[in-house]
């Protein structure tokens, strides 16, 4: 960060703030929990750096959860949260395991909250950040107490909803930034974005594809290259193939995998039509289908078959770097451009 002119460093830390004070970290950029890819490495690198590690819980079990926190704290002393899945069957006993860990933040995704998370997280001392799909449902999830709001847009990689990034941030941010802390998601992958977002008054950001190929990230050498080689209309959002079995849309990069996501669609549908099967359980079948079909990817390195998700500032991931280095350079593309603001 020395090339970082003062001017523009100040204005930058001014305006970040906020978001530092809440997370605790030294720059207020959280790195979104990824499924498989956010474990104790990648999550203890990023706090390190100064950043916030999110972990992803994914489907873990608690045993599994309680592992990963354990070890993630063996490799920092700085602050992290941890990410946690509202329709996860075992979501009650998650939340004990990080209030046991004095876990600081916990993350609720895929969904509101169920009644009786919030206050039990609360309980623990720890801080919840929530997704806010709309405006009506981040006032109704501020008036439930979250401390903080995530705002994510359909330029993000794994699941999306259908607004982007730059429109969710114009609805919402004048309306609830001075309630709480927000932070925008999605497709951001340099500095000067960062900086725009801050001005518009958010807290900090949250960024998951420009850290996958951070030196420290444990995904599949494959799974690194993937992303380096692809630009940003690779990344495309999934089809959903059938009114009747609604999808949440997954960006990933265009691969073989995308085909057998329509074909998976086609034979749930077929047999929710046969009632063999019923829509809860076809829905949870599908994201399933997706849990497994990232592990493929991440871990086992076949892009062609498993998810490759990713979002779509993709195109501006060209290497393989330190997690360290990758900070650096978001925070001087920003100071450069809050010193190219007039005073
Ligand atoms: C490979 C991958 C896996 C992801 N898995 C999760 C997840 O398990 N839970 C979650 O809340 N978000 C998940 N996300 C979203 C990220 O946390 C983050 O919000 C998003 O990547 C931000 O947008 P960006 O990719 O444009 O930077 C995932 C994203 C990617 C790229």
């Amino acid at each position: 960060m020395n090339e970082m002119n003062n001017v523009g460093a100040d204005r930058l830390s001014r305006r970040m703030e906020r978001g530092c004070t809440f997370l605790g970290s030294e720059v207020a950029i959280m790195a979104g929990a990824m499924s498989w890819v956010s474990e104790r490495n990648l999550v203890s690198a990023m706090s390190n750096a100064g950043g916030f590690g999110v972990i992803a819980c994914g489907a873990m079990t608690p045993a599994l959860l309680d592992a990963e926190i354990a070890g993630t704290k063996a490799l920092t002393e700085r602050a992290f949260g941890v990410n946690l899945i509202t329709m996860h069957p075992q979501l009650d006993e998650l939340i004990a395991v990080c209030a046991a860990h004095g876990v600081g933040h916990v993350v609720l995704a895929g969904g509101l909250p169920p009644k009786g998370s919030l206050e039990a997280i609360k309980a623990s001392g720890a801080k919840v950040i929530c997704f806010a799909p709309t405006l009506a449902l981040a006032k109704k999830l501020i008036r439930s107490g979250v401390d903080a709001l995530v705002i994510e847009g359909m330029e993000a990689g794994g699941h999306i909803g259908p607004v982007s990034t730059s429109v969710l941030a114009q609805e919402m941010l004048p309306e609830i930034a001075d309630k709480v802390p927000v932070f925008v998601a999605g497709g951001i992958g340099r500095g000067e974005a960062i900086a725009g977002y801050l001005d518009m008054g958010a807290a900090g950001v949250q960024l998951g594809t420009r850290f996958v190929c951070a030196t420290e990230c444990v995904a599949h050498p494959n799974f690194k290259r993937a992303f380096i080689r692809a630009s940003a209309r690779d990344a495309v959002a999934s089809v959903q193939i059938d009114a009747r079995l609604p999808v949440i849309p997954v960006r990933a990069l265009k691969n073989a995998g995308g085909e057998l996501f329509t074909a998976k669609q086609r034979e749930v549908a077929q047999r929710l039509d046969e009632s063999a099967v019923a829509m809860a359980e076809a829905q949870l079948e599908i994201e399933h289908y997706w849990a497994g079909a990232l592990r493929r990817a991440v871990i086992d390195g076949d892009i062609e078959h498993g998810s490759v998700m990713a979002g779509q500032s993709v195109g501006m991931v060209t290497k393989e770097e330190p997690i360290a280095d990758i900070i650096a350079a978001l925070m001087t593309e920003a100071a450069d451009a809050l010193h190219k603001r007039a005073a």
